[in-house]
Formats: C-alpha cells, sequence, structure tokens
C-alpha cells in the first residue's frame, strides 16, 4: 500500500453532546490510520463554551490559525444554556460564525436523504419520504447573520432598538449560485432557489443573480425560483419535487433544520462548509449541542460520520473511502441497530459509542 502524505485533521469537539459524537470520528480516523495506512494527523483543540470556560473567549487565535492550517476540520457542536446570558462576543456560537467567515467558507452544503432503513422514524408519512435525496445548499457567509450595521442601541423614552441588516452583493450571490448548479449538473440537473423577492430588494437582487448565472452559464439546469415560506411549505408537502435547494443564510438554516426531519431525525444530517481555497472545508453535524441528552451516551453519531464522509470527499480526495464509510453505516442500520432518536419497534438500541463501533466493524 502506498503512504499518502500526511493531512491534518482538526477536530473542535465543543460543547454538549459534541465530545461524544466527534470521538467517534476520532477512532474511525484512527482505524484509517491504522488499516488503510492514511497518515492523517489529528489535533484537538476547544472552541465555544469550553473554551470560554479555559480562555474566556469562544476561540482562541492559536485555535483559529489551527484552523487554517488544517486541510478539513470536524466540529462538533457549541452552545449550551450555561453560556446563554454572556454578552455577544463571548457566546459559543461566535467561534463558529469566525471560523465560518474567515476561513471565507460562503457555502454550506446540507444534504437531506432519507435512508430505506428509517423510513418510518420521520414524522412524514412514508409514501412522502422515501426515497427522498436533496441537497440543501445555504449560504454561509453572508446576509442577515454578519450585515451591518447590527446591535442593540437607545433611543428615547429609554426604549430600545435591535438592528440587523439583511444585505448581499451580486458577487456573494453568484458564487454559491454556481456552487449549488455545479452539484445539480452531478445529479438530477434541476435547482430550486429560495428567497424573499415579494418583500425584501436583496430577495430581488438574489433571483436576477441567480437567473443570470443561469442563463449565461448553465443552460441545461433546470431552474425555478420558489419564495422561502412557499418553500417550506412544500418541503412539507412534496419534498421530492426538490433535487438542489440553494438560499441564503438565514432561510437555508430554517429549511435544514425542516428538511433534516424529513430524513426521521436531526441525529442523520452531515453538513460540509466550503470556500474558495483550495479544498479546505469544515465539517459539522447539523444537529446542535442538545444539552439535555450530553453526557447520556444517547446522542447519535450518524450526523457526524457523515459529515466526516463529506470530508474525505470533498476536502482529502478520498473518494472511495468515503464510500466504504457511508456504506458501513448502510450495513448497521441494516442490522437494526438505532440510537435512541430513531429507534423504532422491533430494533435494538444502542450507545452512541456502540453505534462507533458497530459502524467501525463493518469498514472494509
Ligand atoms: C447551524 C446553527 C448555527 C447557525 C448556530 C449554532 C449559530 O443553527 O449551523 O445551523 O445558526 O448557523
Ligand atoms: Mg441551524
Amino acid at each position: 500500500m502506498i503512504k499518502i502524505k500526511k493531512r491534518k485533521i482538526l477536530l473542535l469537539p465543543g460543547d454538549g453532546i459534541g465530545p461524544e459524537v466527534v470521538n467517534e470520528v476520532k477512532k474511525i480516523i484512527e482505524w484509517f490510520n491504522k488499516k488503510k495506512s492514511l497518515d492523517f494527523e489529528i489535533e484537538e483543540d476547544l472552541v465555544g463554551g469550553v473554551s470560554y470556560e479555559k480562555h474566556k473567549k469562544p476561540i482562541t487565535d492559536e485555535v483559529f490559525y489551527k484552523a487554517l492550517e488544517s486541510e478539513a476540520i470536524i466540529l462538533g457542536a457549541v452552545g449550551g444554556p450555561k453560556w446563554d446570558t454572556l454578552e455577544f462576543s463571548k457566546r459559543p456560537e461566535r467561534a463558529l460564525l469566525k471560523l465560518r467567515k474567515e476561513l471565507k467558507l460562503f457555502a454550506n452544503l446540507r444534504p437531506a436523504i432519507c435512508f430505506k432503513q428509517l423510513v418510518d422514524a420521520s414524522s412524514l408519512k412514508p409514501e412522502i419520504v422515501s426515497g427522498l435525496d436533496i441537497m440543501i445548499v445555504r449560504e454561509l457567509t453572508g446576509g442577515i447573520y454578519f450585515g451591518e450595521p447590527r446591535g442593540i442601541k437607545p433611543i428615547e423614552n429609554g426604549e430600545r432598538k435591535g438592528i440587523n441588516t439583511h444585505v448581499y452583493s451580486s458577487n456573494e450571490i453568484i458564487r454559491v449560485a454556481k456552487v449549488a448548479f455545479e452539484l445539480a449538473q452531478k445529479r438530477n440537473k434541476k435547482v430550486t432557489s429560495c428567497d424573499k423577492s415579494n418583500v425584501m430588494e436583496a430577495g430581488i437582487l438574489w433571483r436576477e443573480e441567480v437567473q443570470k448565472v443561469k442563463d449565461e452559464e448553465y443552460p441545461n439546469i433546470e431552474l425555478s425560483h420558489m419564495l422561502a415560506d412557499n418553500c417550506a411549505m412544500q418541503l412539507l408537502r412534496k419534498p421530492k419535487q426538490f433535487d438542489v435547494i440553494v438560499t441564503d443564510n438565514l432561510f437555508g438554516d430554517i429549511l435544514s433544520d425542516e428538511a433534516a426531519m424529513l430524513t426521521g431525525s436531526l441525529g442523520l444530517l452531515p453538513s460540509a462548509s466550503l470556500g474558495a481555497k483550495d479544498k479546505n472545508g469544515m465539517y459539522e453535524p447539523v444537529h446542535g449541542s442538545a444539552p439535555d441528552i450530553a453526557g447520556t451516551g444517547k446522542a447519535n453519531p450518524i450526523a457526524t460520520i457523515l459529515s466526516f464522509a463529506m470530508a474525505l470527499k470533498y476536502s482529502l480526495d478520498l473518494d472511495k473511502e468515503a464510500d466504504n464509510l457511508e456504506q458501513a453505516v448502510q450495513k448497521v442500520l441494516d442490522d437494526g441497530l438505532r440510537t435512541q432518536d430513531i429507534l423504532s419497534k422491533g430494533k435494538k438500541e444502542v450507545s452512541t459509542s456502540q453505534m462507533g463501533d458497530a459502524i467501525i466493524s463493518k469498514l472494509k
């Protein structure tokens, strides 16, 4: 077997269930190192609330530079009730937003796939979700998450005003639209772009720029535009009408949580955040820190494991290994093993680490 060069992977487990689910990925990386002679170099550090506890900031410069130098970052989750009352700049979530913004990870890929073994885990009827395979492309470094001006300002009569700005420039829209069209080329050649062009100028620009990219560069792709509220409704009514959905930061946040539930559990949805620079990317499960089940061994590690599969594919050029891992997940589900979030009658309940071990045992 040929030894390839060392590749740096930074693990940022973070808060809540983050450490438990990322630990399963760590075991998988170690398996690849040992069994496939892949020389992954693993580093691990603090982010979010745990970083605040130690350093009084959600991410230190040192960790940020480590992230900058890694080929792939695997992030667990950040946040929890303990830090909810902190001043905004110190909150765990700021670390995540800083990493996304400063590493310029503008395209967030969130695939929602309903595994055949889990059709019954969805709260929707089996015929609505079975065979579902959609890809949400969420713009990740612009829009109302980062727009200026922002803040809470005093106004007259002791009242205060909360301000956020929803703003997009053409280039921000064009580059994420291209990511969506490129993905659609390899899928069913269908893109739905979601905006609120009926009430927002930034939405009108969004619609015009996406259409222009299609007309000029992707004439073979079928593009439709949909208002974001209608998209939320259509996702529940007839989700299989979608292939690739491209939308802004805020709508993408909301629509991807909704899409997750079509698949049965938020514990199944991986994500990849990609930018322009080489192939570096950050990979995280879409679920949050789930403080209510942290430390109980109940968390589902599949979203994080599938996020690592996306890292193998998009950052590390290891498509075969990604397939290997995805198939191992399928086999474990075939065997009837389930964490509590996807448990149904007749299936065997397993803990976070038992699920990880079972997946490793199916790797080829
Ligand atoms: C997500 C999360 C984050 C977001 C939070 C934790 C800041 O909900 O990745 O979807 O709003 O983007
Ligand atoms: Mg979210």
